[in-house]
Formats: structure tokens, sequence, C-alpha cells
């Protein structure tokens, strides 16, 4: 089995008795009796168009599983992928590196709204990369479907790193420390093997063991009082209808402002989403619903990284996505549940950091 298809397995494993589980104690939704206009093509078995009157959502992928506590990899390769995601000579001006805008001292994205490359600001906030591997979808409009594809991204980015493969490959063959790296991994300098480095590191990057995963695998004492009422709003509320599976959302395409443009927030900027990548009207506002693994720790929040607080970004999906006003109690036991999603740093950072090359 590839790599995608063995983390699936192993989420998947871990998952089934604690999903059979929440499934059964999650609370009944409200009816949705909307539609989802130019719900456009979801992930697998998300994509149910006979379930229109619930979000068009598969009623059996409404649960949440934990992060699994390990996750094979290999880790040389990962190591080299390491130092490739800290090597700013993979930018045109030798001075960007995927690091720049995905701390690892931190949350694996950085604290501006948009982020600055190699020619100046960008227009979207930089995700994280942790836990980014258990993803479905890439990007906030999630225009690409694995993390391979998603690498040409930044690289070929003017405003990103503004490279490309030819001049990075002759680097890397140029450089008498990747060349060693390289051939002791027997590897050939090409695109791919640097790409699946870079894959293989950032597989390695989750985030297990948070209070609400340590919830879910039985331990009742785990979430505090605040916590276990937020989680009762989250799923009462209909948040869980889009933000689920492992990474509490990451699996589908959704359109922010389904209950119309002017719910989103006064301070967002005119961004179209998914329509930017395929010019058809019925994807305009398709953004990919957020992943909620360590949210109180990646703020601004939205594409745009517009909107500072997490109360109000709670305040904002009530009006916007589900259309109604939170009231201040709901939303701040919600925003302790969404506290319970922060799991521990990803193990291997520690690991490579005591054991440089
Ligand atoms: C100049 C800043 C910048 C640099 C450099 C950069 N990124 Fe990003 N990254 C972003 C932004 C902004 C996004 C979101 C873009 C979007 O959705 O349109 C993103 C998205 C991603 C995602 C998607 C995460 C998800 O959940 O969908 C991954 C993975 C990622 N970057 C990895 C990398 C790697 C690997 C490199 C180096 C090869 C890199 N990035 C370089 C800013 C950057
Ligand atoms: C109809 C689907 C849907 C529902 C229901 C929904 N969301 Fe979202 N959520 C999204 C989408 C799509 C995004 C990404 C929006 C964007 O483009 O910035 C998002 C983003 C977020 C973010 C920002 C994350 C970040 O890193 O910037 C938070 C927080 C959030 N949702 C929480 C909630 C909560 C709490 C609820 C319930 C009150 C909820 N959502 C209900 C689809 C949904």
């Amino acid at each position: 089995m590839n790599k995608k298809g063995w983390l699936i397995a192993i989420s998947t494993m871990s998952g089934i008795a604690i999903c059979v589980s929440v499934a059964i104690t999650l609370l009944p939704g409200k009816d949705h009796t909307h539609e989802i206009p130019g719900h456009a093509d979801h992930h697998g078995e998300s994509a149910h168009h006979n379930h229109a009157h619930d979000l068009n959502i598969e009623p059996t992928r409404e649960v949440i599983s934990p992060i699994p506590d390990s996750i094979e990899i290999d880790k040389p390769l990962a190591k080299l992928g390491w130092i490739l995601f800290k090597d700013p000579k993979l930018s045109s001006n030798n001075r960007v590196s995927c690091e720049t805008c995905h701390s690892l001292t931190t949350n694996g994205a950085e604290p501006h709204a948009t982020s600055t490359g190699v020619r100046g600001t960008g227009t979207r906030n930089s995700l994280t990369v942790f836990n980014a591997a258990l993803n479905y979808r890439f990007f906030w409009d999630g225009r690409v479907n694995n993390l391979h594809e998603q690498i040409d991204g930044p690289i070929h980015n003017s405003l990103e790193m503004n490279s490309n493969w030819r001049t990075i490959e002759k680097y890397i063959s140029e450089s008498p420390r990747y060349s060693t790296l390289f051939s002791q991994l027997n590897l050939e300098i090409s695109e791919q093997s640097i790409k699946s480095a870079l894959v293989e590191f950032m597989s390695a990057l989750v985030t297990p063991n948070s209070a609400f995963d340590q919830y879910l695998k039985g331990d009742a004492q785990a979430l505090t009082q605040q916590q276990l009422r937020g989680w009762e709003a989250f799923q009462a509320q209909g948040c869980i209808r889009c933000h689920r599976g492992t990474n509490v959302g990451g699996g589908m395409v959704m359109r922010f402002g389904f209950f119309g443009e002017h719910t989103k927030g006064e301070e967002r900027t005119i961004d179209t989403g998914r329509y930017l990548v395929t010019s058809r009207p019925e994807d305009m506002f398709l953004f990919r619903v957020a992943s909620l693994r360590n949210v109180v720790d990646t703020p601004p929040y939205f594409h745009d990284g517009n909107t500072q607080s997490l109360e109000e970004a709670i305040r904002i999906m009530g009006r916007s996505q589900l259309g109604v006003t939170l009231a201040d109690n709901t939303v701040n036991d919600i925003s302790a549940f969404l506290s319970s999603l922060s799991g521990e740093r990803p193990a291997i950072l520690e690991e490579f950091s005591n054991d440089p090359y």
C-alpha cells in the first residue's frame, strides 16, 4: 500500500471503534433544508447529492477520529525533507524557505495575516503544515488533492519562492552536501525525489494526544465541563456537519458565506475562492472547510487572515454557515472546546533537532 493509503488505513483503523461510539452519541443537528448551490466536487464518500437536506453530507462521516499516536515514516527520507524545508536556497533570491512561512518552532504557520515571499505579500493566510498530511484537500480553496502536487504551488508562485524544478535540481546537484545526502539514501536527484522527501517530512508533522483525542480514546476526564459543553454545542449547532474527520475539517469544499456574502464579517477581502481556479460561476466563494486542529494556536483566521480572535471567527461561522447568532456563552464554550484540539508538538522535530546532520 502506498503511504497515503497506509495513512488513511491507520487513521481509519484506530478510528473505527471510536467513530462508532461517537456516531452514537452525536446529537442530531438542526434540520437544514438549504441545498448548497454548486456544491463542488468533494472527496470520495462525501459527494452524495441525495443528502441535500443535510448539507449534502454523508451521515456516516459525521465523526472525528483521533490523530494516530505514531505514524510510520521513512525517517532518513523525512530528515532530508527537513533539511530541504529549511533551505532558503530553494527560492529565487536565496532568502525564502518553506519555513519562512511555516514556522517549525511555533505552529507550522505564521502570525501574519498574509505571507511575504520573494516578491512581496500574497493574498492568503499561511496554512499550518502540522497535520496537513491528514487533509484530503489542500490549500484554502482545496484546489489540489495531494501533497506532492501541493509543493508545486509555493515553488512556482512568483510571490512565494519564485523558482522552478530545473533550477532547484541544478542547485541540489551542485551542492556537495546534498549530493552526499542523496547518495546515502540511494536517491537520484530529481524533482520527484525532492518532493518525496518534503512530503515524507510533512507526513511526520502530526500533533497527537490533544485533550479531545484523549477523550475520544476513552478518558472521560480529559475535557473540562466547559469543553464538554462546547463539544455538545459544536454538534448541536451543526459545526460538525462540515468540520469533521481526523482533522476536524480539511475534507471538503463548501461555500464561505452560505447564508450570504454580508454574513462573513465586514473585514473580508474579496477572494472568490475556487472560482479563481475554475472560472465556473458555481464555484464562487467555495473554500475548503478549514481543519480546526490546533486552531487556538494559529491566529489570524480565515483565508485572508483578517480575523484575529477565535471567538469572532466562531460568531462569523454561526452567521455565515449556519444562519444563527450564537449566544456569548455558546461562543465561549465552543472556543473552550476548540482549545482542546491542540496536540503535542510533532515528536520528529525534537528528534531531528537533537541529532542534526
Ligand atoms: C511566502 C510564504 C510561503 C512559502 C515560502 C511557502 N508557503 Fe506553503 N503556504 C503558504 C500560503 C499562503 C498557503 C495557503 C495558500 C492558498 O491556500 O492559496 C500555503 C499552503 C501550504 C500547504 C497546504 C496546507 C493545507 O492544509 O492545505 C502546504 C502543505 C505547504 N504550504 C507547504 C509548503 C512547502 C513544502 C513549502 C516549501 C517548498 C512552502 N509551503 C513554502 C505560504 C508559503
Ligand atoms: C457549511 C460548512 C461549515 C459549517 C457548518 C461551519 N464551518 Fe467553519 N469553516 C468552513 C469553511 C469553508 C471555512 C474556511 C473559510 C475561509 O475560507 O476562510 C471554515 C473556517 C472556520 C474557522 C477558521 C479556521 C482557520 O484556521 O482560519 C473556524 C474557527 C471555524 N470554521 C469554526 C466553525 C464553528 C465553531 C462552526 C459552528 C458554529 C463552524 N465552523 C461551522 C465551513 C463550515
